[in-house]
């Protein structure tokens, strides 16, 4: 579905990323690991038109969309759900779905509505309230509600359990892995949290000082003790 080619990128003038190269079918969780500035936001944002991009490509359903502006990339299918940022605070839940949906019909609005709510019934109690009123994890499941009022068939999570209770996290990561085994959407998570991302992935990114270190299966990862230990934390 969607295949990064040697994508380098930074900031303008900047590198942060020097050559990534993937692939996130349908029904798969891509995740993105490695250590505090080692380029995984950028990774993110380069694929969806924030960063600047230096070399390589984006290719979404056999298209270059490399070059196309964020709303573009948002309305053939693709959701990026920034680590905060990613609502309208101000307005209710509600009123960010309904955003999120503004393209629709009435009917296809109310449609698309029940359907977001049927997989996160969590936030249906939650529709009159301020964004702002919500806990960290109920913000992350409307963000995620957006991406699904608009049908993304890939959604980028850029470190969606950062400073959420283990509880939660857990909570979030099963809705996560929902995504791929009951939607059928394609995942790119990025996590702080390496060892439960890699635990609910089907492949797994390291990121090293914008090189890409490794790219697999992420059992090999969590079992190569070198890797793991020098750059995941995890033993
Ligand atoms: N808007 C920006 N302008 C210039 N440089 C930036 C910008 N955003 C990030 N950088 C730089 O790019 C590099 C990679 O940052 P990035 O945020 O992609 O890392 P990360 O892997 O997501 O880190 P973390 O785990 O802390 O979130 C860092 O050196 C950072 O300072
Ligand atoms: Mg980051």
């Amino acid at each position: 579905m969607l295949a990064v080619k040697e994508l380098k990128a930074g900031y303008d003038k900047l590198k942060v990323l020097y050559g990534v190269s993937f692939e996130v079918r349908e029904r798969e969780i891509l995740a993105v690991v490695g250590p505090n500035g080692s380029g995984k936001s950028t990774l993110l944002k380069a694929i969806f038109g924030l960063a600047t991009v230096h070399g390589g490509k984006v290719v979404f359903e056999g298209e270059d969309i490399t070059g196309l502006p964020p709303h573009v990339k948002a309305k053939r299918g693709l959701a990026y759900l920034p680590q905060i940022g990613n609502t309208f605070e101000r307005l209710t839940v509600y009123e960010n779905l309904m955003m999120a949906g503004y393209t629709l019909s009435k009917e296809e609005l109310k449609e698309r509505m029940e359907e977001v709510l049927s997989f996160l019934p969590y936030i249906a109690p939650y529709l009159g309230r301020k964004v702002w009123n919500l806990s960290g994890g109920e913000r992350q499941m409307v963000a995620m509600a957006m991406a699904l009022m608009r049908r993304a068939k890939v959604l980028m999570i850029d470190e969606p359990t950062a400073a959420l209770a283990p509880k939660v996290v857990k909570k979030l990561l099963r809705k996560i892995t929902e995504l791929r085994d009951v939607l059928g959407k394609g995942v790119i998570l990025v996590e702080q949290n390496a060892r439960s991302a890699l635990e609910i992935c089907d492949r797994a990114l390291l990121l090293v000082a914008g090189k890409q270190i490794f790219l697999g299966d992420p059992n090999d990862l969590l079992s190569d003790r070198d890797l793991a230990r020098t750059y995941l934390g995890v033993k």
